[in-house]
């Protein structure tokens, strides 16, 4: 009934920030996503007879290779699998269950936010038993692994119902088809007070959340429509499609526009939210104010303690170095700590093991706690809906006292997408190699005080990873960091990150480009981008 195929290695099967992320076309080619998942099983000891988590965001190919990952755990000797019905789970839901149920580890089937289709993205990535993305000893074992596979183990067995709740057995091993939504729903419930947001949806406010045709649409109608009883309506594009109706499921301003200008228009709800293709990431604008990533993580940090599973306060915030350094004021003004990581949740997952932090976010839509070990959309909309219901004011209201508190970080992302990788890297090895002779120049009146490469050293583990972003920092705390995507499926992308920070309360309703404009010159005179890219301006602007 087992079988050992006998396989050639490909060499490009190398783990990026968040897992192998390829076109379905690349998926497709033979044995291309069997080589990868025994790789993943050949880096790991001790599985035999434990639990495999599986499930995905939906998206075309996710039906397929969920049948191959079974087939193949069985064979591998996985006691049982738990499966999303349908194929799916969110990524947090999959984090979620992994920890709830102490399973070995899960295979999340995700491009997060990239498109989905016959010729977009498909992804795989493997989680450990902390429900957090596999640390990089681990993705470069399994990196390693794929160049070197000569067979894999797949069981010869029919594919098995995934659309029926309920247990079947597969030679030794059992498939449990599990509800996707009913243990991530429990535990929202156990963190967030719902009557609390449910009077104030009984008293008139008005949500409208857009889960972009992708995983988060049956979360969204179970918790916020029928738990939390908001109108029929709320939840929008709520049917999970492969191809994400042909949009991105990206929850930024490009590809959540319409929802953006609902917000600003006359008659707009008082609360906006969207998540991307797997459930992780959030976008969060209230009446007439779009909230930044890096500004709700901080605005949730600083009122946490509204939300009864954070009412104990909170060990520690921490952020990715990209992000803006407002959750830093909140931490200093909290007396708790506060950790600057590289791009990429794993990197958070030893510190909230360890218990040092409590709350993480990055710009990149990103935010989450230590209820599982992955960024969390609809939890990041609880939170808040939690701190509207207990505050009783308005998303403006709440974010113009934050900012008259704490001063106003204004911060931007400039996104140059699809560059030749050529000249990106040219583009990176030029500033690496000139930042040691920035300091005490300046440009554009704006004087430089240090330039580096960001290196993390972990406290946890004592790890060190480097090479993880150039940044320039300015006089008065204003920075610049450059660095390349490492989410991307096709050429480069330069990411730009401009910030700068300000104090005063009568210069906080400014535009935010404006707010940057000298920035932005001084970016681009400091790296060459225009030169470099071959670009006049950014692709994307968030
Ligand atoms: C994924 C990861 C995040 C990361 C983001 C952007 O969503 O889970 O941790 O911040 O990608 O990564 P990138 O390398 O494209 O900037
Ligand atoms: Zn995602």
């Amino acid at each position: 009934m087992f079988r050992t195929v006998v396989t050639t290695p490909y060499d490009d099967q190398k783990p990026g920030t968040s897992g192998l992320r390829k076109k379905v076309p690349v998926f497709q080619q033979e044995n291309y996503v069997e080589n990868f998942v025994q790789s993943i099983f050949d880096s790991l000891d001790g599985f035999k007879g434990k639990t495999l988590v599986l499930g995905g965001d939906g998206r075309f190919y996710n039906r397929e290779v969920i049948q191959v990952v079974i087939r193949m755990a069985a064979a591998n000797g996985f006691g049982k699998v738990m499966v999303g019905q349908g194929g799916i789970l969110s990524t947090p839901a999959a984090s979620n269950v992994i920890r709830k149920y102490g399973a070995f580890g899960g295979i999340i089937l995700s491009a997060s936010h990239n498109p989905g289709g016959p010729h977009e993205d498909f992804g795989i990535k493997y989680n450990g038993e902390n429900g957090g993305p596999a640390t990089e000893t681990i993705t470069d074992r399994i990196f390693e692994r794929t160049r070197t596979i000569g067979g894999y183990k797949i069981a010869d067995l029919a594919p098995v119902d995934i659309d029926k709740v309920g247990t079947v057995l597969m030679g030794d091993m059992t498939v449990e088809v599990i509800d996707p939504v009913a243990d991530y729903a429990a535990l929202m419930e156990s963190l967030f007070d719902f009557e609390a947001i449910r009077t104030m949806f009984t008293n008139g406010f008005r949500m409208r959340f857009d889960a972009m045709h992708a995983v988060t649409g049956p979360y969204a109608k179970e918790i916020f429509e029928k738990r939390l009883g908001a109108p029929d309506g709320t939840a929008r594009n709520f049917v999970p499609l492969p191809d994400f109706g042909g949009h991105h499921p990206d929850p930024n301003l490009v590809h959540a526009k319409h929802l953006y200008d609902e917000m600003m228009g006359p008659d707009a709800p008082d609360f906006g939210a969207a998540s991307d293709g797997d459930g992780d990431r959030n976008l969060i604008i209230g009446k007439g104010i779009f909230i930044t990533p890096s500004d709700s993580l901080a605005m949730l940090a600083a009122n946490a303690r509204l939300a009864p599973g954070y009412r104990k306060g909170l060990k520690g915030i921490a952020r990715s170095m990209p992000t803006s350094g407002a959750a830093d004021r909140v931490a200093e003004k909290l007396g708790i700590g506060m950790y600057e990581t590289p791009t990429g949740w794993k990197f958070f997952g030893n510190l909230l093991d360890a218990g040092k932090a409590t709350i993480c976010g990055e710009e990149s839509a990103g935010t989450g706690s230590d209820h599982v070990r992955e960024k969390d959309g609809v939890w990041a909309v609880l939170l808040w809906l939690n701190i509207l219901a207990a505050r009783g004011e308005s998303v403006k209201e709440i974010a113009e006292r934050h900012w008259a508190t704490y001063g106003r970080n204004y911060y931007s992302r400039h996104d140059y997408e699809e560059v030749e990788t050529d000249r990106a890297n040219a583009l990176v090895a030029e500033l690496r190699g000139k930042l040691g002779t920035l300091p005490g120049t300046s440009v554009r009146g704006l004087k430089i005080v240090a330039a580096d490469d960001f290196a993390y050293h972990d406290p946890v583990d004592g790890s060190v990873s480097r090479n993880q972003g150039l940044r320039v920092l300015f006089d008065g705390g204003s920075r610049v960091v450059f660095r390349l995507s490492g989410t991307g499926t096709s050429g480069a992308t330069l990411r730009v990150y401009i910030e700068r920070y300000e104090p005063d309360k009568l210069r906080h309703d400014l535009d935010t480009q404006e707010a940057l404009a000298d920035l932005i010159a001084a970016a681009d005179e400091i790296a060459g981008i225009r030169s470099h890219t071959g670009r006049n301006k950014p692709s994307v602007i968030t």
